[in-house]
């Protein structure tokens, strides 16, 4: 038998990416893809960020040399992200305790933790928040390891149920993983408040557990040192955690795959000895990561006018988002969708969950061509002029039914 015959019977589409097919093939010219989250302007393109532009001029004419790269990437970008998660000068930096490596975009930072994690022996079981990104179930699944949830959200579907999240994190085990949303959180935009990042951090040293921070919208929210506020709580001598960066959204690297996991443990000879087994688990899945949007990333970040342009590139992106969500809620209210819209105004990133049932979401793909995820996660951004009105009559339309 040449093939697996589970292999034989097709799965289902993937709930983010197919969707993408599925909007490309759809001929209604009135559709509008609010499913994948990667940030469009007003014209509905995903830009190419002019610093970008610049940065890629500069490696042309360096023309650099095409030889693999060190397993663990760029030592320059490595330092890079390290401040740019952390801050210049962040003591886990300078001390050593902190150490980077690059990997293709933040699910091979993700897949490369579990993979990291699940050879180094334990821990096998992670906890994700309900909801979460449907990839990090898939992913931790197939890396072998066992998931359980903690609840998220209140019964509103509006707030986040801080009492509840902990209470669910105080039943987990010593060497548990818990993966949290560095910011930005991915279907709901709703993120903790500094006092429960603090109390997060409290349990996971309290319990021992190893938190994953999942940091794919950095500046998407309030900027890029807000949203790293976690950092404060997290980053203290008596807890290791690891951080997945991707730089899909705030560089608009989306293509190139570009991401980074960093290790942060007690002191930098336990950080340096981690780093050993996270070469192998690179070593094991690509052999070392691909060059190009790594070097135009540690090209912005290190020369400082590229970088100040970045930073206002992506405010500029950060306010967009804002007013799509503001006009959005506006748009409901004055049009009486039924539901609890004012929330949504304050929420932070790409994403905002509007809580809608299975066939609610099924008919606005097919009656409507709107195009949302699962319980009906929408990408902010994906929101124009055009498009407003439409596919706010189109809520209007399944909501009231
Ligand atoms: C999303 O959640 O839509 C993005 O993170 C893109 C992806 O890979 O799913």
């Amino acid at each position: 038998m040449p093939l697996p015959a589970r292999a034989l019977s097709p799965a289902p589409p993937d709930p983010i990416l197919g969707l993408s097919e599925a909007f490309r093939a759809d001929p209604r010219p009135s559709k509008a893809n609010l499913a994948v989250g990667v940030y469009v302007d007003e014209t509905g393109t995903t830009p190419v960020l002019p610093s970008v532009q610049a940065a890629e001029r500069q490696l042309v004419d360096a023309n650099p040399s095409r030889t693999y790269l060190p397993i663990d990437g760029r030592p320059g970008y490595r330092d890079a992200v390290r401040s740019l998660v952390f801050g210049a000068g962040h003591e886990a930096v300078a001390s050593g305790r902190a150490v980077s490596a690059q990997t293709p975009g933040g699910t091979g930072a993700l897949r490369v933790a579990a993979d990291f994690l699940v050879q180094a022996g334990n821990p096998r079981t992670v906890w994700l928040s309900q909801p979460t990104w449907p990839n990090h179930t898939q992913l931790f699944t197939l890396a072998g390891m066992e998931v359980r949830t903690y609840p998220y959200l209140d019964a509103s579907g509006r707030h986040l149920d801080a009492g509840a999240l902990l209470a669910a994190l105080r039943g987990a085990s010593a060497g548990d993983v818990v993966v949290l949303h560095g910011s930005c959180h991915n279907p709901t935009g709703i993120d903790p408040d500094p006092a429960t990042w603090r109390a997060i951090a409290d349990l996971a040293v309290e319990r021992g557990l190893l938190p994953i921070v999942d940091f794919a919208y950095q500046g998407f929210g309030d900027g890029l040192r807000e949203d790293a506020a976690w950092v404060d709580a997290l980053a203290r001598p008596d807890l290791e955690f690891l951080v997945c960066s991707s730089f899909s959204k705030n560089f608009a690297l989306y293509a190139e795959r570009v991401g980074a996991l960093t290790v942060v443990a007690r002191e930098p000879a336990r950080a340096e000895s981690a780093l050993t087994h996270v070469k192998i688990a690179i070593r094991a899945n690509y052999s070392n990561p691909p060059a190009h949007g790594a070097a135009v990333v540690e090209t912005i970040l290190c020369d400082p006018q590229l970088r100040a342009r970045w930073e206002d590139e992506v405010a500029g992106m950060r306010a967009r988002i804002r007013s799509n969500r503001a006009e959005l809620v506006d748009a409901l209210q004055a049009a009486g969708v039924p539901g609890d819209w004012e929330p949504l105004r304050g929420q932070r990133g790409m994403f905002a969950l509007l809580g809608l049932r299975p066939e609610q979401v099924g008919r606005l793909r097919e009656e409507f061509g709107v195009y949302v995820v699962g319980a009906g996660r929408i990408n902010v951004a994906g929101l124009t002029r055009a498009n407003l009105p439409r596919v706010v009559d189109a809520l209007g339309a399944v909501i009231a039914s």
